[in-house]
């Protein structure tokens, strides 16, 4: 178990705090602040236990150059409404300088400041110096509450905690616990839903959950490579070309440990991939040609649908079809559903599947949605994320 802010004494220090405010922004607006609220817990914390506080974050991949379109100060506006005081904004591109250093020796307790876009610098994302070292020299404690980031070995996720004392904030704790419980002491029975583009890239997740879960069921784009390697055409459907026999073997591997590992009967497919495109449904093992698959079929969502009901805990990571297109919704927009009836515990692996979860509004209705796309996948893989342990041990 990894210290917390709660585990140590903060009152009256500089606290460095790392959170992913690297939310989605459209003309200079910000589109979905998930990213900041979640992070409100422990910032009031340290307002409330006399801590001043040093806010860092990331926003989208600047390259190691300031560029006015990442720049955080929408983050700092936003904040300063949400909390209901002043965020300083240490505007600087070059993120540490003199004035930055001055505003932060200045910075009272209760007092919060924000720093630039800390991907503005070049050795942010290969954690190198002297940017950890320009970053330690401002504060005396490192917070990381970026569980979105968790999953990058950078200075301003890692690098610090050689420096300083180093402990989580809230919103990795509540993260790590509820991925945490799922994977490690789940009620059962236990059920994934993956879905997603390619198998190469959920392989590793795969793998890992088929020791754990009691059903895995397959979605989304994946699903072709699969029943290519069951030995079906499958029109012009996404293929994965490369993993057709891991896909062979992981089905194996399945039968072999008894685990099951189920692939979609029947999709709705299209002609071309497109809204307006003339739809019919095809078995799997009857995919017409010149037809590509866009989303889970009605027999799927009924078989999923009874399997969701039966489960006691449940986890899902990737839509199951084209959601962003009104008519191949159906099938995510079914799952959702799924999961906001039933009584188990629900943990959304963020990225496309929280969206999906909010567009369907019954985002209310689950038991956690991670904040981290890459970070939740890396963590539901079983790999250690550099971001947590890097911190203090309780
Ligand atoms: C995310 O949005 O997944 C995180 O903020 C990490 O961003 P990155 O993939 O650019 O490191």
């Amino acid at each position: 178990m990894k210290k917390t802010i709660r585990d140590i004494d903060v009152s009256g220090k500089k606290v460095l705090v790392r959170c992913d405010f690297n939310v989605p922004m459209k003309d200079g607006k910000i589109t979905d602040d998930i990213r900041i609220t979640s992070a409100l817990p422990t910032i009031r914390y340290l307002i409330e236990n006399k801590a001043a506080v040093i806010l860092m974050s990331h926003m989208g991949r600047p390259k190691g150059e300031p560029k006015p379109e990442f720049t955080l100060k929408p983050v700092a506006e936003r904040l300063e409404e949400l909390l209901g005081q002043e965020v300083i904004f240490a505007q600087s591109d070059v993120v540490v300088d003199a004035s930055v250093e001055a505003a932060a020796a200045a910075l009272q307790p209760g007092q919060v400041m924000l720093l630039e876009n800390i991907r503005y610098r070049k050795e942010e994302t290969k954690n190198e110096e002297p940017l950890t070292g320009q970053l330690a020299a401002l504060g005396e404690i490192f917070v990381n509450d970026a569980f979105g980031t968790a999953h990058r070995a950078h200075c301003s996720t890692a690098g610090l905690a050689a420096y300083m004392p180093a402990v989580s904030g809230f919103l990795i704790e509540k993260e790590v616990k509820f991925l945490g419980d799922a994977l490690e002491d789940p009620e059962r029975p236990f059920v994934a839903i993956m879905g997603g583009a390619k198998v190469g890239d959920k392989i590793p997740v795969i793998k890992n959950l088929m020791k754990k879960v009691d059903v895995l069921l397959i979605g989304g784009g994946m699903t072709y490579t699969f029943v290519k390697a069951m030995g079906y055409d499958i029109g012009t459907s996404l293929l994965d070309e490369d993993n057709i026999n891991l896909a062979g073997e992981l089905l194996a591997q399945a039968r072999q440990d008894g685990v099951q590992l189920v692939i979609p009967v029947d999709s709705v497919c299209a002609k071309e991939f497109s809204n307006d495109s003339e739809r019919i449904i095809c078995d799997s093992e009857n995919m017409a040609e010149g037809y590509m698959g866009m989303d889970i079929g009605p027999k799927t969502v009924e078989l999923y649908t009874d399997i969701i009901a039966k489960a006691k805990t449940v986890v899902w990571n990737g839509p199951c079809g084209v959601f962003e297109m009104p008519n191949f919704e159906a099938g995510t927009k079914a799952i959702a559903q799924a999961l906001a009836d039933s009584d188990a515990v629900t943990i959304i692996g963020g990225g496309d599947s929280a969206a999906a979860v909010e567009q369907f509004g019954v985002a209310d209705k689950m038991t956690h949605i991670s904040t981290g796309g890459g970070a939740s996948l890396e963590f539901l893989e079983g790999k250690e994320l550099p971001g947590i342990v890097c911190l203090e041990e309780k």
